[in-house]
């Protein structure tokens, strides 16, 4: 059966339990009564405001921004695994860009916390991409290769097929441009092969990859199932929750004509 994802990355926004509240009513508005078989939505919103995110719709769980690989200690300002999994937290963005730029997080410190995340039974949505220069350079396939083969070396086919991809080019993380549909599936065909490389072809069409960076609903189809992407991470987005949903409906729609 074909399963969609749309993840919506509420990154340092929303800023009070009052805006959350307004925030929750209006998603919860949007969706209930609806029954979703092929898409599944992950919200994830800043940490302070998870416990607020109970009691979703059929079709909608909960994911957290970041993880710390260790479970508890003396790890000022971190957020244990075992903390988000004790507050149902389901999914977890790892490695966003804007935790390489501004967290200094590197390759090898992602891989931690997708381990960390597979340990205690979440589902790592891992972020990958290539910055302007790169794209410049045509470096993008040298610089995936580097990221995946870091973040998934020693993996085992089982936690490798845990893991969902999104591949987020920097350049079009909130700039309003984004690749065009036949960029994106060649993106798709590297990733494929890379994964059928390192592990084997099976477990390669069975991991989840995504296409985030400047994402609307009025071109799903040609960041997504028209480049053979099994759903998108959106950010501005996904302030609007109502926009959230139509993203769903749009999801449910396209699953439904391909069977
Ligand atoms: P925008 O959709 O705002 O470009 O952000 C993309 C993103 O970084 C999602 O993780």
């Amino acid at each position: 059966m074909r399963k969609f994802y749309v993840v919506g990355n509420l990154k340092m926004n929303i800023l009070s339990r009052e805006e959350v509240t307004q925030y929750l009513s209006v998603l919860k508005r949007e969706a209930e009564n609806k029954h979703y078989q092929h898409v599944t939505l992950v919200v994830c919103p800043p940490f302070l405001y998870l416990s607020q995110f109970d009691d979703l719709p059929q079709g909608i769980a909960k994911g957290a921004q970041n993880l710390f690989s260790e479970k508890s200690g003396a790890y000022t300002g971190e957020i244990s695994p075992v903390m988000l999994k004790n507050d149902n937290v389901e999914y977890v963005i790892l490695g966003h860009s804007e935790r390489r730029r501004y967290g200094g997080e590197t390759n090898e410190m992602i891989r931690g916390k997708i381990l960390a995340a597979i340990k205690h039974h979440m589902t790592p949505i891992v972020c990958i991409g290539e910055t302007e220069k790169e794209r410049r350079a045509e470096e993008t396939d040298r610089a995936l290769e580097l990221q995946i083969k870091t973040l998934f070396s020693g993996f085992s086919k089982s936690q490798a097929e845990r893991v969902i991809v999104a591949y987020e080019p920097l350049w079009a993380v909130g700039t309003d441009v984004v690749p065009t549909t036949g960029e994106i599936l060649q993106v798709r065909v590297l990733l494929r092969k890379l994964f059928t490389e390192m592990f084997d072809a099976e477990t390669a069409g069975r991991i989840v990859i995504l296409y985030g960076g400047s994402v609307k609903s009025s071109f799903l189809g040609a960041v997504s199932w028209e480049a053979e992407m099994d759903g998108v991470l959106v950010g501005r987005e996904s302030l609007f929750p109502y926009e959230l949903v139509k993203m769903m409906g749009l999801f449910e729609e396209a699953a439904g004509k391909e069977l």
